[in-house]
């Protein structure tokens, strides 16, 4: 037996001013359409930008059902969305923003396993790293891919 360590490297920043341009102007995207998700029965709105290869930005958040399972996270409809317009831009960018009754929460924002495996998803399918920007109050995280969300993770790679 021997251990194998993943190293995850994660850049934290105290405000969005701190941000790199193009970062802080998608984070603002996806804090702008987090106010306009449908989320009457979590009451937690979430919101997504996604930034492609060709520079259009196209933005996302989550839709519930009463049927619960049947809604879809704000990240996949953002990301579902670009793909769909744009099959051959690669996804360069994803940032996500959460507020819970109007307010963005502490702790980043953690997209669940399912919105990670299609980021997974969109990694593989273009080649290319997807930068990843969390939003929260205490502070804002920057991963440079997909692997630091989402290690040893399954793909078309592993069939
Ligand atoms: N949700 C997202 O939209 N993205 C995430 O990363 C986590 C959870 C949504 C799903 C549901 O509408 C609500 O947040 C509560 O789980």
């Amino acid at each position: 037996m021997k251990t194998r360590e993943i190293r995850i490297v994660v850049y934290e920043y105290q405000t969005i001013d701190e941000l790199p341009e193009n970062d802080r102007l998608l984070l603002l995207e996806a804090r702008r359409i987090t106010a306009l998700a449908y989320a009457p029965y979590s009451g937690f709105h979430v919101g997504a930008a996604v930034l492609l290869a060709n520079d259009q930005i196209f933005t996302g958040n989550n839709q519930e059902n009463s049927a619960y399972p049947s809604g879809l996270c704000a990240e996949r409809v953002a990301l579902f969305y670009a793909n769909a317009n744009y099959p051959e831009s690669e996804v360069k960018a994803i940032a996500v923003s959460a507020a819970k009754n109007g307010v963005l929460v502490n702790d980043s924002v953690k997209p669940c396993g399912a919105c990670r495996q299609a980021l997974a998803e969109a990694e593989v399918r273009f080649d290319s790293p997807i930068r990843i920007i969390l939003d929260g109050q205490d502070s804002i995280l920057v991963l440079q891919g997909v692997g630091s969300l989402l290690p040893l993770s399954f793909s078309k790679n592993s069939l």
